[in-house]
């Protein structure tokens, strides 16, 4: 991925040859034309690796990352498959402060699935600090960690192809996957990937973004869709009723140019970019939104890539110090961060804001994982004989 950040800037420079409003700003991409790196990562990651592989596909899982002896494949592996971990924390919240399971869209409780991946500069830093597990979390702790520029990580979502005309309220047969989605398997079962998050380090806080499958019901319901670079409809607003589907991203010439130009299998060119994110606020002062309909649901209406994986951080002992960054549950639903980090999520201070650095009384309580919430949530618990498995390991 070294060349990662030359092929942005040259991209920058092509897309504004081509007429795109946003790329007009050659200059720091990630932050200036977010919508298009967000879709030159889509390409990076899910560029042909040999076979009908990806090459997200030859990348570490949690599964090969926490465990005892982290190890980085030498070829693609089939996805290592869980249940998807936020709903299902959300769920246990909002069951425990005494509510009802959310509704589920159709579905999603009978196999939405999901795995994550790490390329190599993202594997070797995790292995390198020994943020796998939790007795190098203890050790870690009060440290400044930051992942090298080019870390790359992706969270995917899968659907036993079987189960898409029920997912996609009859709108894909089981004969047209093949040629609509990205399919793979595991265990002798065919998936279909539905969503996708992709992350990097292009800059400090790193770049956000998530993909849906064009045909995913609930893709632009509550935040509506927002696409600046790649979809000719730029801005998608989310339907009254919720479920009903969203008309096709028809992709801008600019998109389709650089599809064309990759080596990328073309089931790819169905899937939407939803949104991405370059900031906790905007410059009015409202805080910004993003989450997939899939990998975020039943919270997405307080979904913010950055502020929640802004609370990723351990305390003293090496633990996680929220439930996967959620602020509370209650009987009518999880509620997730929105907006700036607080000083009180890494601090404790016996005085009023404004709290700054240097400030007298303040005192550390909890080390950030540079927002890769994995770390917290997924590190083996090595203090324990014999050490039990990772919350994320797969099936
Ligand atoms: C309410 C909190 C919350 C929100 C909102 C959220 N995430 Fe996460 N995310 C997590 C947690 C917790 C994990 C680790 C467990 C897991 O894999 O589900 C995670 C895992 C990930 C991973 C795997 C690597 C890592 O960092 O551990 C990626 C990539 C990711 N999220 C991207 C996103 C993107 C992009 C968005 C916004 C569209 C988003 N997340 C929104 C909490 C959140």
């Amino acid at each position: 991925m070294r060349y990662l950040i030359a092929g942005t800037f040259a991209l920058g420079l092509s897309a504004v040859a081509a007429g795109s409003a946003q790329a007009q700003s050659a200059s720091n991409p990630a932050l200036n034309a977010p919508d298009q790196v967000a879709w030159q990562l889509f390409i990076q990651v899910n560029s042909r690796a040999g076979g009908s592989n990806s090459v997200f596909e030859t990348w570490a899982s949690d599964t090969d990352t926490f465990q005892p002896n982290p190890q980085f494949p030498t070829a693609p592996t089939p996805p290592s498959l869980r249940r998807p971990v936020l709903p299902q924390v959300a769920r246990e919240g909002v069951q425990a402060a005494g509510g009802l399971l959310p509704a589920l869209p159709p579905g999603i409780s009978d196999g939405v699935t999901e795995e994550t991946r790490r390329n190599k500069a993202t594997f070797d830093f995790i292995v390198q600090n020994d943020l796998y597990k939790v007795s190098g979390l203890k050790a870690a702790f009060g440290k400044n960690l930051s992942f090298p520029v080019d870390a790359v990580e992706v969270k995917a979502n899968w659907v036993p192809v079987s189960a898409i005309p029920a997912f996609t309220n009859n709108r894909v047969t089981i004969a047209q996957v093949p040629q609509l989605y990205h399919v793979n398997s595991a265990g002798g079962v065919q998936y279909a990937l539905v969503a996708m998050h992709v992350i990097s380090k292009l800059v400090p806080n790193w770049t956000w973004a998530t993909f849906e499958h064009k045909s995913n019901p609930a893709r632009c319901d509550i935040l509506g869709c927002r696409d600046a670079f790649g979809a000719q409809q730029a801005v998608v607003p989310s339907n009254r009723t919720a479920g009903q589907g969203y008309p096709d991203c028809v992709k801008t010439p600019a998109l389709a140019a650089l599809l064309k130009a990759a080596d990328i299998d073309p089931v790819y060119e169905n899937y939407c970019l939803k949104g991405s994110q370059a900031d906790f606020v905007d410059n009015v002062g409202l805080d910004i939104r993003v989450g997939n309909s899939v990998t975020e649901d039943g919270f997405v209406a307080t979904a913010s890539c950055m502020t929640c994986h802004g609370r990723a951080a351990w305390n003293k002992n090496g633990q996680a110090t929220s439930q996967a960054g959620f602020l509370s549950f209650s009987p009518n639903g999880p509620i997730g961060p929105l907006g700036a980090l607080l000083p009180n999520w890494y601090w404790s201070f016996n005085s009023q804001p404004p709290i700054f650095e240097g400030k007298p009384g303040l005192t550390r309580t909890a080390t950030s994982a540079d927002f890769v919430w994995s770390i917290p949530f997924c590190a083996i618990d090595d203090t324990q004989s014999p050490v039990p498995q990772s919350n994320c390991a797969g099936k």
